[in-house]
């Protein structure tokens, strides 16, 4: 593990630390105003000192500024606004395991998806017609950077524009909110708080576009930079907006992240979606505060095998008040963990 943590405290006091897990990867589910970002905030005030880089997805506006410089006091903490300063190229094709970069073909593949998965069109023209779109754009413009060169592309065929309508509206948003570029700087190399900030993006379905595109480009840059950089920790607060499908990064940070020292922090309302479920399984932390009236019994049956101990856990759960977590610990002991007051 990258980092270590002190989540808090007991019911009678005791300090709980976390450490030496599978994997520096954190999930914290629970009802909305239970507590998560609040303990979120709370868990990255400890990273800087670490050496950690922290970079927060923050596109419900709970990590303002002025909010993180009063806990994170002597950390410089860097804004990104999203709209403006993500230099992104959105084209690149990127290193994704130390053996494997993308051929053109495979990132036309990896961005249709994504555009896909945030834009969900119906029927399966649209597909279809954006990656062919794709794919022959990037190989008459291998240099280009931006949704503008791409939309320009589709419009100088009438007969191909008139097909990729749907695409095309949406394409031109994209183009509006995220103007792309030759890259972005991480700053590996230096411990610190990095804030990507998405207010200027209204729609969720571009916020989520757009954070899997800066995701990509993260995980590219991170395996490149010299194995002596800094850890990284990839924040994404209420991340039930965002799909984890199969070829997602979120899933890829998950699966194999630990690998290249990347840990990805998820918190969430609750979350029904199986896949999402399943994939927030491999992180080592899943932090449970109350999670709703309607999902008390979920819950239960989700943190106790014991089908007769049921009820006592639902009562354990109907128990917690706000900045309070249900997790179970390294030796498998189920714990009720209190965030202190920042
Ligand atoms: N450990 C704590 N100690 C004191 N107050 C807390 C604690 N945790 C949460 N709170 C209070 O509860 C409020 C809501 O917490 P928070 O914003 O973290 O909820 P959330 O679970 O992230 O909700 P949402 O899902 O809507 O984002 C905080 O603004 C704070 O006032
Ligand atoms: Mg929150």
């Amino acid at each position: 593990m990258d980092y270590k943590l002190n989540l808090g405290h007991s019911l009678d006091g005791m300090s709980l630390p976390w450490g030496n897990a599978s994997n520096g990867h954190i999930a914290l589910l629970g009802q909305s105003g239970r507590g998560k970002s609040y303990a979120i905030k709370h868990f990255l005030s400890q990273l800087p000192e670490q050496g950690v880089h922290a970079y927060i997805f923050d596109c419900s506006g709970d990590f303002r500024e002025s909010s993180m410089q009063e806990i994170l006091k002597s950390t410089r903490i860097n804004i990104l606004d999203v709209r403006q300063q993500a230099r992104v190229n959105p084209f690149r094709s990127l290193q994704l395991t130390p053996y494997y970069t993308e051929e053109a073909g495979d990132t036309a593949a990896r961005l249709t998806e994504a555009i896909l998965d945030a834009y969900r069109f119906r029927g399966t023209a649209q597909p279809v017609h954006l990656r062919r779109a794709i794919n022959l754009f990037m190989q008459a413009f291998p240099h280009s950077t931006s949704f503008a060169n791409l939309i320009s592309f589709i419009e100088a065929d009438s007969e191909r524009a008139a097909k990729m309508e749907p695409s095309l509206v949406r394409l031109e948003d994209l183009s509006r909110l995220f103007s792309g570029g030759n890259g972005c700087d991480w700053q590996f190399d230096k411990p610190g708080i990095t804030i990507l900030q998405f207010d200027t993006i209204p729609d969720r379905a571009s916020q989520s576009l757009i954070t899997e595109l800066l995701l990509s480009d993260l995980w590219a840059d991170k395996l490149q930079a010299s194995k002596d950089t800094c850890p990284v920790v990839v924040l994404l607060d209420e991340c039930q907006r965002f799909s984890f499908n199969d070829s997602s990064m979120l899933v890829r940070i998950l699966r194999e992240g630990r690998k290249y020292h990347v840990n990805g922090w998820f918190a969430s309302q609750w979350i029904d979606n199986k896949t999402a479920v399943q994939a927030l399984e491999q992180a080592a932390l899943r932090g449970y505060f109350y999670p709703g009236d309607r999902q008390v019994h979920s819950l239960a049956k989700v943190l106790c095998s014991d089908t007769s101990k049921v009820r006592e856990y639902e009562t354990l759960i109907r128990r917690l008040t706000v900045g309070q977590f249900l997790y179970t610990d390294a030796s498998g002991h189920l714990l009720i963990d209190c965030v202190p007051r920042l």
